[in-house]
């Protein structure tokens, strides 16, 4: 077992895990952060995707002692309720989610390919999620969604 020390959504943590602790199931079970979802388990889908010191990483492949010393997001540390950040929002407003399971992936993908790229075309916002793995939607509307924050962001900057 070793003490792993991170910021998590803002807020200075620590647990004590076995070294082969994988950071998606630390999140869930010793925080109860159940945005972040478990999908393939093998890196392929993109469920368990929480941005680490601003980069997307699946946590499913992540070992939780590699997050010492970092800054983890998850879904819950976006917004939630009444504080929906510009992603978030233009997920729902496009109807873009569906089953939701993948979105909290694809809306952590889409707000680190946005801070990168806040004028995107439309072939960069599909490549932008183009590892992320949807079942429900056929893709367009999520693309549509990442194009609509991106063009209220733009907005907002002005
Ligand atoms: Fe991690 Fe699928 S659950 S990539």
């Amino acid at each position: 077992m070793s003490i792993v020390r991170f910021t998590l959504n803002g807020a200075p943590v620590s647990c004590e895990v076995p070294a082969d602790a994988l950071l998606v199931d630390t999140i869930r079970s010793a925080f109860g952060l159940t945005g972040t979802k478990k999908g393939c388990g093998t890196g392929d889908c993109g469920a368990c995707t929480v941005l680490i010191d601003g980069v997307p990483v699946r946590s499913c492949i992540y070992l939780t002692c590699m997050a010492d010393g970092r800054d983890v997001v998850t879904i819950e540390g976006l917004g939630g309720p009444g504080r929906l950040t510009a992603v978030q929002q233009a997920f729902m407003d496009a109807g873009a989610v569906q089953c939701g399971y993948c979105i909290p992936g694809m809306i952590m993908v889409a707000t680190a390919f946005l801070n990168r790229n806040p004028h995107p075309t439309r072939e960069q916002a599909r490549e932008s999620v183009s590892g992320n793995l949807c079942r429900c939607t056929g893709y367009q509307k999520i693309v549509d969604a990442v194009m609509l924050a991106a063009a209220r962001l733009g907005e907002e900057g002005r």
